[in-house]
């Protein structure tokens, strides 16, 4: 089996690596290709995931190369995690809005519209040029935002799915609170990709009991913490929000706290020295701790147990993936696409029936996924209006005076990546 990365040279890289050597007989990777545009950090990269193999006595080989075409040539799989314009592009995402009062984040809000825009075309090509070397070759893609770019996939008739580690770290967390094996968690898990809720925390499965009302009941502080959301705002709702609705339900108060430190893009990017540095340390042969920092929590147990369904072996039955709606969410067109468990195999994920939703919930689902369309509308076609448009149509803009405010910032900051601009 040969897999392909791409953005392999990315600081995250170990932490997958560690997911391929530890749950080798899960996906039994033959060969692993590194692909990435920046040498210097793929020699790296690579360097390092070469010796976690070797400690761990992992047999397959790992190759870097600079060259798609010939790295995704024969790949079984292609897993897309790359970021067009590095840290220094999100923190523009993660700045600029905040000049007008608004969230500024690299997938919530005005700053995820300019990743989506400069990252859909760039996403399309390479998955074209996957589809011409192999065209049975599956594309997990991890690349942000992932709602987006799981739907330009679709719409273009590729073999993707989408993934985000936000439900594998709920199911990890809750199966630590209530201790028992995280297999023995099933979550609900309903909404769009950053923009979900856990409906039902089960045991055994999607029929079992749910525990949800007895984990907030025991453990609600802890949970509403971890979130810095009031316990009271959870037992209200009744479910647990991911992270990502905090700037919703928070927003104004994340807005004043945003403007009084540096940005999200400007930590990483200081911890991504630090971690190059350890990485050119040939004595290095594991993940190191640091890595931890990162949001990307077990987001390669994650992609090993899709590969391993995708590719015929053993991953789970059920995993949270994003895919198309196709009447599981009825208020949503069927198009859309959702962030939902899914049963997944060889021929692709197919999601499971979800219990009807609330409409606390469901009108902020149509909402997002209104602005969703109306973002790849502009990524795909370009131009002011487009922008506009979703801005205007997305929940935390709505105001013309805004939009328009965010679109000028958007396309100034975005130039030099969008092509019609
Ligand atoms: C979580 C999200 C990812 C996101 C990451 C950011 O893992 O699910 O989609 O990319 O956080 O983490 P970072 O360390 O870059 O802030
Ligand atoms: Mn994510």
């Amino acid at each position: 089996m040969k897999l392909a990365v791409v953005g392999g040279g990315s600081t995250y890289t170990p932490e997958l690596i560690d997911g391929f050597a530890r749950l080798r007989d899960t996906l039994p990777v033959e060969e692993l290709v590194l692909i990435d545009p920046a040498s210097d950090r793929l020699e790296l990269v690579g360097g390092l995931a070469r010796r976690i193999f070797a400690k761990q006595g992992h047999p397959g080989r790992i190759t870097t190369t600079g060259d798609l075409d010939a790295g995704v040539d024969g790949a079984d799989a292609v897993l897309l995690q790359l970021r067009v314009g590095g840290q220094a592009a999100r923190n523009e995402d993660e700045t600029w809005p905040l000049e007008c009062g608004c969230v500024g984040q690299e997938t919530t809000g005005a700053g995820g519209l300019a990743k989506a825009l400069r990252t859909v075309p760039v996403v399309l090509d390479i998955a074209e040029r996957v589809r011409r070397a192999n065209p049975d070759a599956w594309i997990i893609d991890f690349t942000n935002p992932v709602g987006i770019v799981t739907r330009a996939l679709l719409q273009a008739g590729h073999k993707a799915v989408g993934l985000c580690n936000v439900a594998i770290g709920f199911q990890r967390k809750f199966a630590g609170l209530l201790g028992v094996e995280a297999t023995d968690v099933h979550l609900d898990h309903v909404g769009l990709n950053h923009l979900t809720w856990e409906t039902h925390v089960r045991l055994g499965g999607p029929e079992g009991e749910n525990v949800l009302p007895k984990l907030l009941a025991e453990h609600g502080d802890a949970i509403a913490g971890d979130l810095r959301l009031p316990t009271g705002v959870l037992d209200r709702l009744g479910v647990v929000p991911s992270y990502y609705l905090r700037y919703f339900y928070a927003h104004d108060e994340v807005v004043r706290e945003l403007g009084t430190k540096p940005s999200r893009a400007a930590e990483v990017a200081q911890m991504e020295r630090e971690l190059l540095a350890m990485y050119g340390d040939p004595a290095l042969d594991e993940k190191p701790a640091l890595l931890g920092e990162r949001g990307g929590a077990y987001y390669s147990e994650a992609a090993v147990d899709l590969a391993a369904s995708l590719l015929g072996g053993g991953g789970s039955a059920y995993q949270v993936v994003n895919t198309y709606n196709r009447g599981t969410l009825p208020f949503l067109p069927d198009d859309a696409v959702i962030e939902v468990q899914a049963a997944v195999g060889h021929t692709g994920a197919v999601p499971l029936p979800v219990a009807p939703v609330d409409p606390l919930f469901a009108g902020l689902m149509a909402n997002v996924t209104a602005y969703e369309d109306l973002a790849l509308e502009a990524a795909l076609r370009g131009g002011r209006e487009r922008v506009f448009r979703a801005l205007l149509a997305h929940p935390l803009v709505g105001q013309y005076a805004l939009a328009d405010g965010l679109t000028d910032r958007l396309i100034a900051h975005n130039r030099e990546h969008l092509a019609w601009a």
